[in-house]
């Protein structure tokens, strides 16, 4: 909360995990993740938009912006005294970084999700999973916090500790101040960011999509997770899915990097998170890089997916799969 006689666009981001009694550690780790955001934007700004000539382990190539972006948070990270381990995106193993778990945090970040899109000027973003201690391979709901860091017209971060969503916007000194504390998502939506080629949808997740064009529900797609995940957020209401597809049965985005802090955000939002058939942050890893078909905002619109997808597309993914190929092969 800020101070009595200051308005809340002069409480800083050290100064609001501070007065929400955030643990030092903690509120250390935070802001020198916010710290590293600050030489992301510039390389952003000013880098080499080219290729690095590597791959990470997905088999999608590097560019030299999401190898700089995943130094500068390792090297942030690596000095901080208060994280055990790390793992990226971009990495093929999690890195440890002191062996002493005690009072320590482990991450799990995306520095630069979307990088893609940087060529054509849209926005992009860093996420950030953090987990108490030292393990980093387990269910969501053992977050402790969750941000992200969003580079687009502006730079802003979102961020909770467990007690609500708040988001600080970057001035003109380059410090993160408050723009809004306590974010909410309404039950029901109004807009919809659809990932994946609907030519691959299945039956289940086509008929909620019609329901929702039905209804009227806008289409508002930037192709960037974290703007997605943004504009569900800051509108306070709609739904972003990036679904199980025919052929690919868990879809595209990760668990641990992508899936898991968004879903920590949106939850204290109000919101809900889900792979279309359990909650996200229920979901055990079985190894780093796993993937999770996603259906994530406003509830009721989650619930509904959660529902076709039931009743169209069965229990398992792998029956989704299976039904997928029988329907590819007699089309
Ligand atoms: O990291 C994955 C990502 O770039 C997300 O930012 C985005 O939501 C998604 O991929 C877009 O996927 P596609 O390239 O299939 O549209
Ligand atoms: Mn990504």
């Amino acid at each position: 909360m800020a101070e009595p006689g200051k308005t809340k666009f002069q409480v800083d981001l050290r100064r609001h995990l501070r007065e929400n009694e955030v643990d030092d550690n903690l509120t250390h780790l935070i802001c020198e993740i916010a710290e590293a955001s600050k030489y992301i934007i510039n390389s952003i700004r000013t880098g080499d938009l080219g290729v690095a000539g590597t791959s990470n382990l997905y088999g999608e190539q590097q560019l030299a912006l999401d190898v700089l972006a995943d130094r500068i948070l390792r090297k942030r990270l690596d000095h901080s005294r208060v994280v055990a381990n790390i793992m990226s995106e971009e990495m093929d193993e999690i890195i440890p970084i002191s062996p002493d778990c005690e009072g320590k945090y482990s991450v799990a970040f995306d520095p630069l999700d979307g990088s893609s899109l940087v060529d054509v000027n849209l926005a992009v973003g860093t996420i950030v999973s953090i987990s108490a201690g030292c393990d980093l391979l387990q269910a969501g709901r053992h977050q402790v916090a969750a941000m992200y860091i969003l580079y687009g017209p502006r730079t802003t971060l979102v961020y909770s500790t467990g007690d609500g969503v708040h988001e600080f916007g970057m001035n003109n000194l380059m410090e993160y101040t408050l723009l809004r504390e306590d974010i909410r998502i309404e039950p029901k939506g109004n807009l919809y960011s659809p990932g994946g080629q609907r030519n691959l949808y299945t039956p289940g997740v086509e008929a909620f999509v019609s329901s929702l064009e039905d209804r009227g529900v806008k289409l508002r797609y930037s192709g960037g997770f974290v703007p997605d995940i943004n504009q569900v957020l800051l509108k306070g209401r709609g739904i972003f899915f990036y679904p199980h597809l025919n052929g690919s049965p868990k879809g595209k985005l990760r668990l641990l990097f992508e899936l898991n802090p968004m879903a920590f955000l949106v939850e204290q939002a109000g919101g809900a998170a889900s792979d279309g058939r359990t909650r996200i942050l229920d979901l055990e890893p079985d190894h780093i890089h796993g993937r999770s078909p996603v259906f994530i905002g406003s509830k009721e619109d989650v619930a509904l997916a959660e529902e076709y997808i039931r009743k169209l597309d069965g229990v398992e993914p792998s029956i989704v799969e299976k039904k997928s190929k029988k329907q590819a092969s007699s089309s």
